[in-house]
């Protein structure tokens, strides 16, 4: 059975663009990315999609409310017969229905080690605060604010001589690593939420 993915997205794309390449190479196997849904117009992200014979939608917030845009999103994501949601660089807030709906089946890449620096600019929060490790987080999708079950974590130096974009960079390549690994889990079944903990059998 295929599992079917949908990806919301805002902005450059660069892990949704790792996500198609791992379908695309084998390493996910036994998914289709069945639809990219963007909140921005100029989203890089909706052209890679095109790119790959993806179906690419732009739903735009300024049409609807914030509950009718979560119905419009749910509609979209229940007529691709989605079984898996993605979050990849998506600058919404999640409604409460989505996640209802979606339980369990939605994850999202933070660029920090979570529970530390949740919310904006993490890696910016990581640099200021001089934390000498920083990282990145593939996580379930809950009510709370990038607080749901921990999925995969990888972690990075932060450098003497590092800058907020070199630190940037350094964890966006690991990005790239652990959310198509994340995904490749959940396909084939082998994670498992334990209260707040996900027991990964590989
Ligand atoms: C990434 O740093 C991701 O962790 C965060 O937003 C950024 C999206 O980048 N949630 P991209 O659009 O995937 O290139």
């Amino acid at each position: 059975m295929t599992v079917n993915i949908a990806v919301l997205v805002s902005g450059r794309g660069s892990n949704l663009q790792a996500i198609i390449d791992n379908v695309e190479n084998g390493r996910i196997k036994g998914a289709k990315i069945n639809v990219v849904i963007s909140s921005k117009a100029e989203a890089y992200a909706l052209e890679r999609a095109r790119k790959h014979g993806i179906n690419a939608v732009f739903l735009d917030p300024k049409r609807y409310d914030k509950s009718e845009y979560d119905r419009e999103i749910i509609k979209l994501l229940d007529s691709h017969d989605t079984d898996l949601v993605l979050l990849a660089g998506y600058f919404r807030i999640l409604g409460s229905e989505i996640i209802k709906t979606y339980r369990n089946r939605i994850l999202n890449i933070h660029p920090s080690l979570l529970p530390a620096f949740k919310g904006l600019h993490a890696q910016r929060q990581a640099f200021e605060y001089g934390a000498k490790v920083a990282g990145c987080t593939v996580h379930f999708v809950d009510e709370g604010l990038d607080s749901g079950p921990i999925v995969l974590q990888k972690c990075v130096p932060v450098h003497q001589d590092d800058t907020e974009e070199t630190l940037i960079a350094r964890i966006l390549e690991q990005e790239h690593i652990i959310y198509p690994e994340a995904v490749r889990l959940f396909v084939e079944g082998k994670l498992k939420i334990q209260d707040r903990a996900v027991i990964v059998r590989d």
